[in-house]
This record gives C-alpha cells, structure tokens and sequence, in this order.
C-alpha cells in the first residue's frame, strides 16, 4: 500500500505506518478484516474524511472532526468515537513529530447487521476504520505549469455536502478526467459551477476571487474555507456567488483546492488556456500564503 513512497520513508515510520486501525485496535493492514456484510460494502452507507498533517501536526483537526460530525448527523450515525479518541487514534497513525507528511484517512459505516436490506436494523456497532498515508510532495512543475482540466456535467446526487464513501460517480468522473490527460473534472450542474470531483474550485475575474457558496451542492472544504480565511487577512477581495458555467471561459485564473492538492492553478481547460495559459498572479500570491500557514502548522505554531 505505501510501496509508492519506499524511497523517502524510513522503514521503521513505513513499518508503524502499516498499521491501521479498525473497530478498536490498531493491526496491520493485510490482517484488517471487514465483513461482506458491512454496510459500507454493500451500500457505500458510510461517511469520511482526509485530514492532512505536516511533520506529525494536523492541519485543520478540529475542522475536519467537525464536519465529520456533521456528515454522520446528515445520515443519522451517532459519532462512534470522542473527539479525544479520535485526536488519540489519528496522532498514533501519523506517529510523533517530526513524521513524514501524511493524510489520514478514517471511515465510519452503518456496520454489519445480519442481512442484506436497505433498512437497517437497530443496534448495529458502526464499522470504524482510519490509516495514515503519505502526502505525496507537489511536483515543482506545478509552479510553471499549472494543471488540466475538463469540465463534465455534475451527475451525483443533490446531498454533496454530506462527505459520502458513495464516491462512484466522482470515480467515474476521474476516469474520464484521466482518459482525456486531465487532472481533475471540473462540473456543472444546471449552468453552475459546482466543484472538482475530489475538490473545489475558485475563479478569478480581475483581482476578485468567487467560489461557488456552501450549500448541498458542493462539499464545504476545509481548504476552502482556510483559503477564504486567508484571503481575508491578506486583503484578497473575494465572494462566495454562484459562478455561471460560461464565466470559466473568460477566467482569468482557475483554482482547484482540497487538503491533499493544497491550491492549484488549472492552466487549461476544455483543450483551451485559462488566461493567459500560466499560473496566475492571485494564485501566486494565495499559493504563498498557504505556504506559510502550513509552515506555522508543520512547526507547531497552530
Ligand atoms: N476530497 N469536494 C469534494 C467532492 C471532495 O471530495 C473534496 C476532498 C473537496 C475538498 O475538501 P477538503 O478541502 O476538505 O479536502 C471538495 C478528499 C481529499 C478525498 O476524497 O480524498
């Protein structure tokens, strides 16, 4: 599983960092087994996060376990764990400062009842999961270059607030986001921008930045919100509108972000350039604001 990171893990963190956690205790990964019964195989009826962390210190804990709450509220789930308990099993995962950048992982499903039915009985303990992997380091090409992108018709659900497991129209997405040499799909739901398939999405039109606003059609990101939070004190105009699909075509810059990617500068969109084809200016400038916060947080400043 962590195979893709051997040569800058150093096997003792590889080794701890093949242990999961799953119902209560920590195993190692191929010894983590979940019933064919689990709810979350059957049904995709579960909920999740990804909380990265920088030299063992999470960026923006509480925000996810917050939205976590808010999730597992949506599809009536009670939080199987304290937020202490949580903050004890996700640090074990990551292991003590200085760790390797890493993202956790953690997943609550309805559990195993008996049999296959979409109501579920009462009194099933929730399936609990959660693993730490690494954070793969931006490529400096990111800089120059930026990144592709298309732009597709937003098929999912009209719960996308709720951060579901159920993630197969956004898998398909990918796919096609994949064959088309793209990062990212970018999707449109009723002539709106709505958000990346694992990522939301931000424009600039001038020195003004617009992100979609929060509602049940996007997932309200914490990288969102802390890019928003960091405009702010970085006296970065900005508004949260709702952003006609037409209007991505006379962008001057395009952003994708989510807590893995950080912020990313979409260069080309649909086979076109977005502006003039390069990283922009605002992006440039919001880029090392997020640097520096995430300094703060891999020095344990926040
Ligand atoms: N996805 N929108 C969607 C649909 C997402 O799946 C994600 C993140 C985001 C960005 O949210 P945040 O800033 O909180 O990471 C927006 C995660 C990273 C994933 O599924 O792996």
């Amino acid at each position: 599983m962590f195979s893709d990171c051997s040569d800058r893990v150093p096997v003792e963190i590889q080794m701890r960092n093949n242990e999961v956690y799953l119902n209560g205790v920590f195993v190692p990964s191929d010894r983590a087994r979940v019933s064919v019964m689990d709810r979350g195989f059957l049904f995709g009826d579960g909920v999740y996060e990804v909380i990265p962390s920088y030299g063992g210190h999470f960026l923006g804990l509480d925000a996810h376990l917050d939205r976590l709450d808010r999730s597992l509220a949506a599809v009536r789930l009670s939080n199987p764990l304290s937020r202490d308990a949580w903050r004890s099993v996700l640090a074990r995962l990551i292991g003590p400062p200085p760790a390797p950048d890493q993202a956790a992982y953690l997943q609550v499903t309805r559990g195993t009842p008996p049999e296959r039915d979409h109501l579920c009985v009462d009194g099933v303990e929730p399936t609990v999961f959660a693993l730490a992997k690494p954070i793969k380091p931006r490529s400096p090409d990111i800089a120059s270059l930026g990144v592709v992108c298309i732009t597709r018709p937003d098929i999912r659900w009209q719960r996308c607030d709720i951060k579901t497991i159920s993630l197969l129209a956004a898998v398909m997405m990918r796919r096609e986001a994949e064959d088309a040499g793209a990062l990212e799909a970018i999707m449109i739901r009723d002539g709106l921008v709505t958000e990346g398939t694992a990522s939301n999405v931000f424009v600039v039109l001038g020195d003004q930045v617009l992100t979609p606003p929060a509602g049940h059609e996007i997932l309200p990101g914490i990288t969102r919100a802390l890019a928003l939070d960091l405009a702010r004190s970085g006296e970065i105009r900005f508004a949260e509108q709702p952003i006609p699909a037409e209007m991505l075509a006379r962008a001057d810059e395009i952003w994708l972000s989510s807590s893995t990617r950080e912020l990313l500068p979409v260069t080309r969109l649909d086979d076109r350039p977005v502006g003039d084809g390069r990283p922009g200016a605002v992006w440039a400038r919001m880029d090392g604001l997020y640097q520096r916060y995430k300094a703060q947080v891999r020095d344990g400043r926040i």
